[in-house]
């Protein structure tokens, strides 16, 4: 099982989409049973909610339905998962203070790290944005999830889609 978790500020924007859209890309590709796929957020203050109303209405429209729950990170979401894709910079900062021995530094990427056509190199926040901020959280991570499941498809041995 290849765990993967998705971390933005809130996790009821940026995060829940990524875990959806991942998601989606695994389903399609016939590879649920291998995977393990969360997100969760730097700060509690929406724990308990569901994503953002604006957020799950644009991803819907994509056909993505964002059903997680928002949570805090935790120290042992670091040692649990094996990949942990953070959204922007700040995010990557917050993880490594939460890694306080150091030991998990090799699990964290910035989910741009996988974008192919995109060179944005952070998923901008929407929360304090209009629309096209929402649609291009979801442009973002349609390129980047494409790219970080072929880069686990080549350090891992798993099935071909068939
Ligand atoms: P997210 O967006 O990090 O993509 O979930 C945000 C959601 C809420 C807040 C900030 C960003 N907030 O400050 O409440």
């Amino acid at each position: 099982m290849i765990s993967v978790l998705f971390v933005c500020l809130g996790n009821i924007c940026r995060s829940p989409s990524g875990e959806a859209v991942f998601r989606a890309l695994v389903e399609q590709q016939g590879l649920s049973d291998h995977f393990r796929i969360d997100s969760a957020g730097i700060i509690g203050w929406h724990a308990g909610e569901g994503a953002d109303a604006r957020m799950k209405r644009h991803a819907a429209r994509r056909g993505y339905d964002l059903t997680s729950i928002s949570r805090q990170v935790t120290a042992e979401d670091l040692r649990d998962f094996d990949y942990i894709i953070a959204m922007d910079d700040q995010n990557l900062r917050d993880l490594k203070r939460l890694d306080t021995t150091g030991e998990y530094g090799d699990k964290f990427y910035k989910m741009t790290d996988f974008c192919r056509s995109c060179t944005e190199t952070v998923v901008p926040d929407p929360y304090y944005g209009g629309a096209e901020g929402f649609e291009k959280v979801l442009d973002l991570l349609e390129d980047a999830c494409a790219g970080l499941l072929d880069h686990i498809r080549n350090r891992h041995d798993l099935p071909l889609s068939t």
